[in-house]
């Protein structure tokens, strides 16, 4: 397959790339900025809002990737960062619609809930149940989560128009490239004490991107266990009240589940994202 990867030139974008290269596909790398590899193949240089100048890379793709938004929108003015990551969206999709290709894998993320957030100064909402599922309501406060949830309204509209698109949102937590040992007091509020090592990320963007499955499929991508043992105690105590707890979870369980991404792609994250107490 030829597959286009958007944001291929960003950290998980130059793991994908390889993922994709190594397991016999074509990759078309497009960002707006060159990758820093030196073994890296080449980029096309695009700015992704600009959907006309996507079209003809996109010519005869089989699929797309698109992973080309900022992931960190923390300071004031917020709105550009906002601005790039929806239009960078909306830009894919229509240059896709134009090109014809039916199959796009999206990098969402678990931010899209609203119940985390990378700015301490945001708080973010509490989570209605736990373990958190596809099924829990995107309630975003902050500009990054709201972009995501936004990425993901354009996937269902172009889904409306046709519905022969296959569209997966990938909504990642954390991605650690290097084993992160957790600071001494975790931040509940920064992934909800969950992550995923980028080689799991690959994966489970190279298994969308083989697969077909009419219609938008959001999939939290998120390792099974939590980064640290969570208590209800301190849970309370970040969100100011306690979520519902909808099974019996173990302390060590992840709070957002991965469920559906194993009963739809048969995906379990393979590699401990480099926990120290995990590890152990
Ligand atoms: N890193 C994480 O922990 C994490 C977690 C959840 C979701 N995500 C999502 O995964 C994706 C990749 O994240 P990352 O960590 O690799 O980010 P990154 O910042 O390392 O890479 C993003 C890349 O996108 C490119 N880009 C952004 N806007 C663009 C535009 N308008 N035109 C062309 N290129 C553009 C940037 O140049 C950059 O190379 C993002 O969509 C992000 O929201 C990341």
């Amino acid at each position: 397959m030829l597959i286009a990867v958007t944001g291929s030139s960003g950290r998980l974008g130059r793991v994908v790339v390889r993922d994709l290269l190594e397991h016999g596909h074509d990759v078309l790398p497009i960002d707006i900025q060159s990758a820093a590899d030196a073994d890296a193949p080449l980029t096309r240089l695009a700015d992704l809002t600009r959907p006309a100048d996507l079209i003809p890379l996109f010519q005869g793709a089989d699929a797309v990737c698109h992973l080309g938004n900022y992931p960190a929108i923390g300071q004031f003015p917020l709105t550009g960062g906002l601005a790039n990551n929806v239009a960078a969206t909306h830009g894919v999709f229509e240059a896709a619609a134009v090109a014809g290709i039916r199959r796009i894998v999206c990098a969402s993320s678990i931010q899209a809930y609203g119940i985390v957030t990378i700015r301490p100064e945001a708080r973010p909402s509490p989570p209605l149940y736990l373990p958190v599922d596809e099924d829990h309501p995107l309630l975003p406060r902050d500009a990054y989560p709201l972009s995501k949830a936004m990425g993901e309204w354009i996937a269902e509209s172009f889904v409306r128009r046709d519905a022969r698109l296959s569209v997966f949102s990938l909504r990642f937590t954390g991605v650690r490239i290097k084993p992160a040992p957790e600071p001494k007091a975790p931040a509940i509020g920064g992934a909800l004490l969950t992550a995923i090592h980028v080689d799991d990320a690959a994966l489970a963007v190279r298994l969308c991107c083989q697969m077909d499955r009419p219609g938008h499929t959001p999939l939290n991508i998120v390792h099974p266990r939590s980064t640290v043992p969570w208590d209800m105690a301190s849970i309370r105590e970040y969100y100011g009240c306690e979520p519902e707890l909808r099974r019996a979870l173990k302390s060590d369980e992840a709070l957002i589940t991965a469920d559906r991404a194993r009963e739809v792609l048969g995906f379990v994250a393979q590699i401990s994202p480099g926990i120290a107490s995990l590890a152990a």
